[in-house]
């Protein structure tokens, strides 16, 4: 599990921490601040962040604290092929078949723990509105009293029938992917109409209160189109923007989708202006905070795909740890391998895999 730094951004990592020793005080700064809502009613979490804090490497891998988030990969087909994304990665095997979670596979898996969850996001690698049980699903999440459900979608199969649909099952929030204020960046990384999905949006919010976000991935096309987001949100009525830097799932891709040398300078910058236009028009903000050394998601964020495999990470779904229907959610939450890589984590000794995919940065 842990490995040397091999792949891209692997000299520029060492590089760093040679030069960068691990400081106490530092380690969780920049995370704590994503996870406002669950941290804050998940006691066993914030005392999991605390020791986390003030032992840092020298702090347990194991977690007496249930995940203050989960994400449960209701599908992993899809309707579209965006280049970034790692459903369609090129040069490597998907290890996960192309497949729906049944119902009593979900049900399974959230038995016994439910009540312990605050956020619970119905989606993975693929498009959560092609699983032909994602309205039975919410509506059971809903029943189980999980305060916030919410999935994230590209938006092209949001109809008037299935945004009827997610409105009588009572979603809690909508997260739609936009990458571009306009169809020609738009058309790059999503290869489909944008009119139509902010239409799709527009109908959703007209007959619901569901809030809506925009998931935005800025990459090297869509950059220009980062400024110009917040006037798209107001436009479909969208309350909150989130802005993800690209993530390297597939090397080939680095010459036409990841942020060159000059972006990565003017990350910071972007992201201030992005935030600032946010604000006067009266729109939450989440960006990625640029610099990234430390990670703290496998203590907090549990990750579930279509077969049940809880992997170490949403960002890391194609390396199943333990199985959750084999085993039960705590067990599999706390088996050797996760907490394996957890210790890598807090060692800094970074698994390849999180240096592969260029999560840890610093711009
Ligand atoms: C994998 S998609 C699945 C949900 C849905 N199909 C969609 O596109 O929103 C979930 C999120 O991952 C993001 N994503 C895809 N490839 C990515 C990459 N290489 N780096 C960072 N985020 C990525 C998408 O933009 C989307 O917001
Ligand atoms: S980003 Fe979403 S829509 Fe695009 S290929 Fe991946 S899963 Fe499908």
């Amino acid at each position: 599990m842990i490995s040397e730094p091999k792949g891209l951004h692997a000299e520029d990592l060492r590089r760093r921490e040679s030069r960068r020793p691990l400081r106490r005080h530092h380690f969780l700064v920049p995370s704590i601040r994503n996870f406002p809502l669950g941290v804050r009613r998940n006691p066993p979490a914030l005392v999991k962040l605390a020791e986390l804090k003030l032992l840092g490497k020298g702090a347990n891998p194991y977690c007496y604290n249930y995940p203050v988030g989960v994400q449960i990969e209701t599908t992993s087909r899809c309707n579209l092929t965006c280049p970034m994304c790692p459903t369609h990665k090129v040069g490597s095997e998907v290890k996960t078949k192309k497949t729906d979670m049944p119902t009593s596979d979900f049900k399974a898996i959230l038995e016994d723990w439910s009540k312990r969850i605050f956020t619970l996001h119905l989606f993975g690698r693929g498009e959560p509105l092609l699983a032909k049980n994602i309205f039975e699903l919410i509506d059971y999440s809903n029943q189980l009293g999980i305060p916030h459900v919410s999935i994230t979608t590209n938006g092209v199969l949001l109809d008037q029938k299935r945004a009827q649909e997610l409105n009588r099952v009572g979603l809690s929030e909508l997260r739609v992917s936009i990458d571009g204020a306009d169809q020609s960046t738009y058309e790059k990384i999503r290869g489909t109409d944008l009119e139509q999905v902010l239409e799709n949006i527009a109908f959703l919010r007209s007959i619901s209160d569901i809030p809506v976000s925009v998931n935005f991935l800025l990459t090297r096309q869509t950059w220009d189109s980062a400024l110009k987001m917040p006037e798209v949100l107001e436009r479909i009525g969208a309350h909150c923007l989130r802005l993800f830097p690209v993530v390297t799932y597939d090397e080939s891709m680095a010459d036409g989708i990841y942020l060159d040398q000059e972006q990565q300078g003017k990350y910071a910058k972007l992201i201030g202006q992005v935030q600032r236009e946010c604000k006067q028009r009266g729109k939450f903000f989440i960006g990625h905070n640029p610099v990234v050394r430390e990670c703290i998601l496998p203590f907090l964020l549990a990750y579930i795909d279509v077969e049940g495999n809880l992997t170490p990470c949403c960002r890391i779904e194609d390396h199943p740890l333990c199985n959750v229907l084999e085993v039960g959610f705590f067990e599999a939450w706390n088996c050797k391998k996760m907490c394996s890589w957890r210790k890598a984590l807090l060692l800094r000794r970074f698994p390849k895999k999180c240096i592969e995919l260029n999560c840890l940065r610093e711009w």
